[in-house]
């Protein structure tokens, strides 16, 4: 019996597949079909497969040619699987010659001439794509615009900036670079804003009366009464609001959040989170630095909210502000005390301090090495280091162009795909008021 085994995605089945599969099948008796699984087409950078692995395997069996159909899960795969299964014949399409030789040290490779004129590529391009203009004053507006480029789908034909550097950068790059938001709204779906976090509220009310969907660095607002209002109007208009923040969506951060909540460090009794930076522009003169509780506070309220839930029996914000500057808190540490755990985050734009995170449970602990929010490597640690594990992701582009993917589809699909939810970030807009309120808040003198 002669087996034949191939691999692919199989996005959206278009008739290139089903004619690479028939004859697949005709060089041989027996045909194993390899679907690749989401988790490992985004770690080759394969991003933007619309149909879950499930959804792609239920494809493909129901075109009754495979004989068996497995998922391929990890680099190497493929060599493992051809001594497993005594595979004959290892075949793909064209757009692969050359590809694959290393593989005919353990078997025949066949490589078949591709189908023209379709791809899974070109089917999701087909569907409309989204139109974005980005929003702010910060340098992190050119990290967002490479990253896109990453994003089948994502366009970004807008920049509205007050900061006359940022506009030049960007010259040539975007269509439309204004100062002027209302313009800016008129010409796309969506916005993405990194302006001030005073700003956003406003910003956001305007693009969801415009009918236009909202991407916002969190906080999103800075009163939970004015963020339940926004939650309220996007509802209304069917449109989507999310929080951005990039570390939701990078896959170790992601990870460890699983596996703490499936129980392997035990009862989780502590979190202690810091995230600090040297002030890079020079402000608080001109207004757009952001202070250290919406710059980094709103991170390092992220695990704890996620993992201890958002109902903390009490807290205290220590904060240090700058002289010229009340709202302006170059240092903040905040104890949340919940019923039975305690967790502790420490910010600052303007000092700097080891930016790592510990979650102590009852059975071990989980450590992450600065910079723990753009992270791609963690350790689980136990009483008995011979027990502790180390687990590593892939990260590209620190996790936003994830995020930028979750917020295309969160559109495209009209629900909510958000990793952040709402009463999380109503919670983190909640400190961010009591800060701003000085409520639970000890000033720490100079
Ligand atoms: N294939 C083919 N003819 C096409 C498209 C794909 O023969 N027009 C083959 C590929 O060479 C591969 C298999 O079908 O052996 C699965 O390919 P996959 O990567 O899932 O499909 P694409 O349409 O190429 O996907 P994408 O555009 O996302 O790369």
């Amino acid at each position: 019996m002669t087996k034949v085994i191939t691999y692919g995605t199989y996005d959206m089945l278009h008739r290139g597949h089903i004619r690479l599969l028939e004859r697949a099948k005709a060089l041989g008796d027996y045909l194993i079909v390899g679907v690749t699984a989401e988790a490992f087409d985004r770690a080759r950078g394969k991003l933007n497969v619309k149909q879950s692995t499930m959804d792609r395997v239920m494809a493909v069996k129901a075109l009754g040619l495979a004989d068996q159909i497995i998922i391929e899960e990890y680099e190497g795969q493929k060599i493992d699987d051809i001594r497993r299964y005594g595979i004959d014949i290892f075949t793909v399409g064209s757009d692969w010659t050359g590809k694959f030789d290393y593989l005919r040290e353990y078997c025949q490779v066949v490589y078949l001439p591709r189908t023209e004129g379709v791809s899974s590529s070109a089917l999701r391009a087909e569907e409309r794509s989204l139109r974005l203009a980005i929003v702010g004053e910060s340098d992190f507006l050119k990290k967002f615009y490479r990253e896109a480029k990453a994003v089948n789908g994502l366009h970004i034909c807008g920049l509205c900036t007050q900061r006359p550097e940022l506009a030049d950068a960007f010259q040539g790059q975007i269509p439309q670079v204004t100062a002027s938001y209302e313009d800016v709204l008129e010409q796309v779906d969506a916005v993405y804003l990194m302006s001030h976090p005073k700003l956003h509220a406003e910003q956001i009310r305007q693009a969801l009366i415009h009918g236009k969907h909202v991407l916002c660095e969190t906080p999103l607002a800075l009163n939970p009464d004015v963020y339940d209002e926004l939650r309220d109007l996007a509802a209304s208009r069917q449109l989507v609001l999310m929080d951005s923040m990039k570390t939701a969506y990078a896959t170790a951060y992601y990870r460890l959040l699983l596996l703490v909540k499936s129980g392997r460090i035990g009862r989780v009794t502590s979190i202690d989170a810091t995230c600090t930076s040297v002030r890079s522009m020079g402000i608080p003169k001109h207004g757009y630095d952001w202070n250290s509780i919406c710059e980094w506070g709103s991170v390092a309220m992220l695990p704890i909210f996620q993992l201890l839930g958002t109902k903390y029996s009490s807290k205290q914000i220590l904060s240090h502000v700058l002289a010229d500057d009340p709202f302006f808190d170059d240092f903040t540490r905040i104890n949340f005390v919940y019923p039975s755990a305690a967790a502790s985050l420490c910010v600052g734009n303007g000092v700097k301090a080891e930016g790592d995170m510990v979650i102590a449970g009852t059975k071990g602990y989980i450590y992450v090495p600065a910079p723990w929010w753009k992270t791609d490597y963690f350790e689980l640690r136990y009483e008995n280091p011979a027990d502790n594990k180390r687990y590593f992701y892939a990260l590209e582009g620190e996790g936003l162009r994830y995020e930028q993917i979750t917020f295309l589809k969160s559109v495209q699909t009209g629900t909510d795909q958000s990793y952040i939810s709402s009463d999380v970030s109503r919670q983190i807009v909640s400190v961010v008021h009591d800060f701003y309120q000085k409520k639970d808040v000890t000033l720490l003198g100079d």
